[in-house]
Order: C-alpha cells, then sequence, then structure tokens
C-alpha cells in the first residue's frame, strides 16, 4: 500500500459491513486518520477488530446518518475540525418495490439514508474543505442512479437524487478546491441483501431482465479502491465525475 493518505484525515459512512468497511480499512493502510460511522455497533466492532489484527486503529462511531445529531456526532470526532476526504457510503436497498407497491415510510427511510443523510455531511464539512482551499467528496450511487432497471423505485429515485446532488457540488464548490464525485458500483458481494428480499415479485422478475446482463459481482476491495483514488491528489482534475465500476453491467 502506498502512504498517500498520510496526514490526512477521512470521514467513512457504512463502516460496519461491505465498501464503508472496505474503504475504511483501505484508507487507514493508506496513512489516513479515519473517522467511521454505522448504525451497527457489532459491525463497527469488526472492522476494529479486523484494523487491530493488521496494527492500525480508526475512530469508530455508533451513529444514524438520519439522525441530524448522529450526524453532528461524527463531525465533531474529526479531530481539530479538519477533513480531507468525505465518503458517504452508507445506503440500503428497498425491496424491489415499484410506487404502486411502496408504503411512505420506506420511501422516506431509503430517501433519508441514500439522499438526506449525505446531504447534510457533505454540508457539515464543506465549509472546513471551502477554509482550507481543499476536499474531495465521493458519494457511493449505484448504476441504479443512472437507470431505472435494476432497483425499486425509492432506490431509484435516491439515487439519481445522489448523483444530482454530486453535480450541484462539483459546479458550485469547484472552483474554491472542494471536489465531489460519484461511484457506481453494479452488484458487490455486501450486506446489502439485507434490504435487498424481493418485496414484489412481477417488479423483480421484470428488474431480473436488468440484472441478467450483469457480468460479475465485485469484491468490495475494487470499489474502496476507486474511493481512495479519487479521494487523493491524484484525481485532482476529476470533479463531478460519475464513474460506473460495474464489470460492464450498464455498457
Ligand atoms: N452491494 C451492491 O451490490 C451495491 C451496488 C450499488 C451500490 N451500492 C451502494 O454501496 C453502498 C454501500 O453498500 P454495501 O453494498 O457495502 O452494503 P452493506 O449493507 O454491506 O453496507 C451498508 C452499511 O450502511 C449502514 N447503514 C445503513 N443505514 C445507516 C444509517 N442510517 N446510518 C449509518 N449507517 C447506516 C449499514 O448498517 C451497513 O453497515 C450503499 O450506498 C449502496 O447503495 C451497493
Amino acid at each position: 500500500m502506498t502512504q498517500r493518505y498520510s496526514g490526512r484525515v477521512a470521514l467513512v459512512t457504512g463502516a460496519a459491513s461491505g465498501i464503508g468497511r472496505a474503504t475504511v480499512l483501505r484508507l487507514a493502510h493508506e496513512g489516513a486518520h479515519v473517522v467511521g460511522c454505522d448504525v451497527d455497533t457489532a459491525g463497527l466492532e469488526a472492522t476494529g477488530k479486523l484494523l487491530a489484527h493488521d496494527g492500525y486503529t480508526a475512530t469508530l462511531l455508533a451513529a444514524d446518518i438520519t439522525d441530524p445529531a448522529g450526524v453532528q456526532r461524527v463531525v465533531d470526532a474529526l479531530p481539530g475540525g479538519d477533513i480531507d476526504l468525505l465518503a458517504n457510503v452508507a445506503g440500503i436497498m428497498d425491496h424491489f418495490l415499484p410506487v404502486t407497491e411502496l408504503d411512505d415510510d420506506t420511501w422516506e427511510h431509503v430517501l433519508a439514508v441514500n439522499l438526506t443523510g449525505p446531504m447534510r455531511l457533505c454540508r457539515a464539512v464543506i465549509p472546513a474543505m471551502r477554509t482550507n482551499g481543499a476536499g474531495a467528496i465521493v458519494n457511493v450511487a449505484s448504476i441504479g442512479g443512472l437507470t431505472g432497471s435494476v432497483a425499486g423505485s425509492a432506490y431509484t429515485a435516491a439515487k439519481h437524487g445522489l448523483v444530482g446532488l454530486t453535480r450541484s457540488l462539483a459546479f458550485l464548490y469547484g472552483p474554491d478546491g472542494v471536489r465531489t464525485n460519484a461511484v457506481c458500483p453494479g452488484g458487490v458481494n455486501t450486506g446489502i441483501g439485507r434490504t435487498a428480499t424481493v418485496g414484489s415479485q412481477w417488479a423483480f422478475d421484470r428488474l431480473s431482465r436488468s440484472s441478467a446482463r450483469a457480468v460479475r459481482t465485485a469484491d468490495p476491495d475494487e470499489i474502496a479502491a476507486l474511493i481512495g483514488w479519487l479521494g487523493s491528489p491524484e484525481a485532482r482534475n476529476v470533479n463531478g465525475a460519475v464513474i460506473t465500476s460495474d464489470g460492464g453491467w450498464t455498457a
């Protein structure tokens, strides 16, 4: 591993599992001081043990990104308020529910986790990044943020919203040195199946026509590698990019 994050601070949501955990591990190995959060305390503990096994540490906090107080607690854990990279990774699926079978609670929760939480984190850290004249935000969207053919209506709308938020921030804050990019994975081998049980058989069957085109399932570290690169100075000219990492699923 290079030490390109040496002396740098990264905030990673979804740190207890999948892509978020892989991002915490990768950034810590590359020298970052990582502040990670999640609602899954057992998963956070497991992430901490994986770090400790290799001689690394991170600040891992139980916090719900749908709760403004939770967001504030995580931001307060940044040493001296400093931040170089915000990786908005936490996310949930929507059980493939089409809008005609969607209840308000599911819609609101999926948007709260996948869009409003990331917005609040961006809003909280951008002032420090502007003051420093540098900072990177990486939002983990999905190919469901680019097409209507891989998830239910709420997830698709939330991830399209996250792509739009990414472009807005890139345009508005890029001139101040704050780069914002989005990563759109296809299938990744993580714990997201918990929120991807089939809620509507006909919608799932229709969506399966798209998933039949998926070529491979990625390892979480393959997405973490892209996040790490986007957050690093090597990507200093990349702002407002929406990058798929789907093995060619949507090609
Ligand atoms: N796995 C895939 O196939 C895939 C594909 C495309 C996009 N993504 C996106 O990747 C991101 C990471 O997902 P993953 O696949 O690693 O899934 P995962 O379930 O393994 O990890 C997501 C983490 O987010 C946490 N989380 C959920 N709600 C939260 C909240 N309110 N506050 C804080 N943390 C919360 C979960 O506890 C979990 O640890 C998500 O945004 C997801 O939409 C995943």
